[in-house]
């Protein structure tokens, strides 16, 4: 994996956009995998800002990752409003090019082999953004997740029901329920740029990086992908033996932008 440590979030959100702006110049109509929650925000403000001085996303394609179980598309915490509101709306991105799974489908089931089936015929995605949780979560593919998985419906683990409860009005409100892309899935992505931030994320991005390829740690299957790279501020990074001086591991290479 590479692996690129900057000072801080707004960086962080520079670096990763400009990967993704040198991708829509390969390719207008990119197919983008997108996560949710605070890592990719400053991600997205640099997608904004570029638009505003005249990069053209019209033509992107948005998948996301995963979504609550049980809470209306309508809903500001759903994954939908998240990707329409941060992303596509400010992008200009046609609401017709955005895929997110079906958390309130009578079928789950079927509603993830409908997902799977639209990230094929929008021919695989090309550039796959993830955040980390702290627990090296990938999407919502918690410790244990098979590295063959596919989008599924899931549970969240105790852990990430907590993390995410500053979004709901109490902790109980937290959905139990998800539908996420699996691993398997998610390897599938052309590139993938994981990014983190905060000394909240130290461990797991220590363990995602230079950890042993696990289960225990589902970030850590990314080791093994062949375009993955680990946008990091020093924060986050500061576990990485890369960052304390020493050389990078073997299957990292580092840099360290200002
Ligand atoms: C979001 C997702 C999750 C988050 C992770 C980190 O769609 O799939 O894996 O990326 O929980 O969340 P934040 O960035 O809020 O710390």
């Amino acid at each position: 994996m590479d692996v690129v440590v900057v000072s801080d979030r707004d960086s962080l959100g520079r670096v990763a956009a400009s990967l993704v702006i040198e991708g829509l110049g390969a390719d207008p109509a990119l197919v983008l995998g997108v996560a949710t929650g605070s890592s990719p925000m400053t991600t997205y403000r640099a997608l904004i800002r570029a638009r505003g001085e005249g990069t053209d996303f019209s033509h992107l394609r948005c998948v996301a990752l995963d979504e609550y179980v049980g809470i209306p598309e309508s809903d500001p915490r759903s994954y939908h409003a998240f990707v329409r509101r941060e992303i596509a709306e400010p992008l200009g991105v046609r609401p017709d090019n955005v895929v997110v799974p079906d958390g309130n489908a009578a079928d789950p089931t079927m509603a993830c082999v409908a997902f799977e089936g639209a990230i094929r015929s929008l021919g695989g995605v090309g550039i796959q953004l993830l955040g980390i949780g702290r627990n090296g979560h990938v999407g919502f593919n918690e410790p244990g997740s098979a590295f063959g998985s596919r989008t599924r419906l899931s549970r969240l683990s105790p852990t990430t029901r907590a993390d995410n409860a500053r979004f709901f009005p109490r902790p109980e409100d937290v959905p139990t329920q998800c539908l996420t892309q699996g691993l398997g899935t998610i390897l599938e992505a052309a590139k993938i740029v994981l990014v983190a931030s905060g000394s909240h994320k130290a461990a797991a991005v220590a363990a995602a990086v230079e950890g042993p390829v696990t289960e225990s740690c589902p970030a850590s299957i990314l080791q093994l992908h062949p375009d993955a790279t680990l946008i990091a501020d020093r924060d986050a990074a500061v576990r990485l033996a890369g960052s304390s001086g020493a050389p990078p591991t073997a299957k990292t290479t580092s840099s360290v932008e200002p």
